[in-house]
């Protein structure tokens, strides 16, 4: 079977796909998958090559593209062709063949229905979320409105659109401390890996974390601040008609939130400088071979974890069942991660969010439960396929 892995994108986590997908192709199984690599770049171009299953290559990233060759999909007679570009249908001959798409993406423009509708508009069939789940799995109003309507707990919030909050701040700012007590957390709706995302202790830190925010997307979601606060993180896999949950992980070490610099540029200050600084650094981190390679996904340098989680049976239980239930209503397949927000003193749990194709594919928690990142390649694989 050959598989295209697609990763990269134009997606402030360009840099973290790379990552999860050098170790998803390190990850399969070489005598049942032959790894066609699909890169795109930040410019919106897609190439394939050799070099590019290897994480040295993108140390650099306009060498990697050098020695790459830009390339288009095309679907002729259900047949799926990789062409060389510039696409001279009469002369060219395909590079290479697909019969799967396998998308390692993260953020916008990719991992939100993008990517999948492009598939699905050339009758590709692929791993992971379909359309719909994928956008609504993106954007963090979306998905906390259908949990909340399928009685599944998230924490209060109010959302705005940032055009609305620049004509008339005062109005969200009234909203805002008439529905919710400081402090909140400030969330672009529609980034991952914290971007963009600051907590607000007073009305003046409010008005700056929005303005913060707004820089970044359309739309802004203004959540309540857990107290006593436990993260844990829990892993599912399968779609709508079966579902498992994966062991749970408890997330260590962030202060107040994970910013993004805190997961994946080795953080700051003291301790926590396993990577050298600017974006790249995290390529350097050691990830890029398979399953069985330590129990931390590569990219997540400073992001301690313990797994599995330091709470009762019971509440394991719970979170799973939870967990289950969030990838049940949003109508998602492959594997996501479901991360939750626990309030330690009074026993509440919290949905936080969904990442409906999350760093690492979460192979170090299935890795925990005895399925190893090459069989939840397979997995993902299959259902694509069957
Ligand atoms: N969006 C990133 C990759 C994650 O949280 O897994
Ligand atoms: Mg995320």
């Amino acid at each position: 079977v050959r598989v295209g892995v697609i990763f990269g994108g134009e997606s402030v986590e360009h840099e973290i796909s790379i990552i999860s997908a050098m170790q998803a192709i390190a990850a399969m199984d070489e005598n049942k998958y032959e790894v066609v690599p699909l890169y795109i770049s930040k410019q919106n171009r897609w190439y394939t090559g050799k070099a590019l299953t290897n994480i040295e290559t993108f140390k650099d990233l306009d060498a990697a593209i050098a020695n790459a060759q830009q390339v288009l999909l095309q679907t002729e007679h259900g047949h799926h062709y990789v062409y060389a570009f510039p696409f001279k249908m009469l002369k060219n001959k395909p590079i290479a063949e697909i019969d799967v798409a396998f998308p390692v993406v993260h953020g916008t423009n990719v991992e939100d229905g993008t990517l999948q509708g492009y598939l699905d508009s050339l009758r590709i069939p692929y791993a992971g979320p379909t359309v719909g789940a994928a956008a609504v799995g993106q954007d963090k109003v979306f998905m906390k409105n259908i949990w909340q309507a399928n009685g599944l707990p998230v924490v209060p919030f109010v959302w705005l659109y940032s055009n609305q909050w620049e004509q008339q701040p005062e109005r969200f700012v009234h909203r805002i401390e008439a529905t919710l007590h400081f402090p909140v957390i400030v969330k672009p709706a529609n980034l991952g890996s914290s971007v963009g995302i600051s907590i607000a202790k007073d009305t003046d830190s409010l008005i700056e974390a929005i303005n913060e925010s707004a820089q970044f997307d359309d739309k802004i979601i203004v959540e309540q601040v857990v107290n006593n606060l436990l993260e844990v993180n829990c892993s599912v896999l399968g779609d709508f008609t079966h579902a498992v949950a994966s062991p749970i992980e408890e997330v260590t070490g962030s202060d107040e939130i994970l910013s993004y610099r805190d997961k994946y540029q080795g953080g700051k200050g003291k301790g926590g400088s396993k990577a050298d600084g600017g974006k790249l650094a995290l390529l350097k981190t050691d990830g890029a071979k398979t399953a069985g390679g330590g129990s931390k996904g590569a990219g997540m340098a400073a992001t301690n974890r313990v797994i599995p989680a330091r709470i009762s049976e019971e509440a394991t239980k719970e979170i799973q069942r939870l967990a289950r239930q969030a990838f049940y209503t949003l109508n998602m397949s492959g594997v996501s991660r479901i991360d939750f927000l626990i309030d330690k003193e009074e026993g509440n749990v919290y949905l936080n969010e969904i990442n409906t194709i999350p760093g690492s594919l979460s192979f170090y928690l299935w890795q925990e439960s005895g399925v190893d990142f090459t069989e939840l390649t397979d997995r993902l694989i299959q259902f694509a396929i069957k």
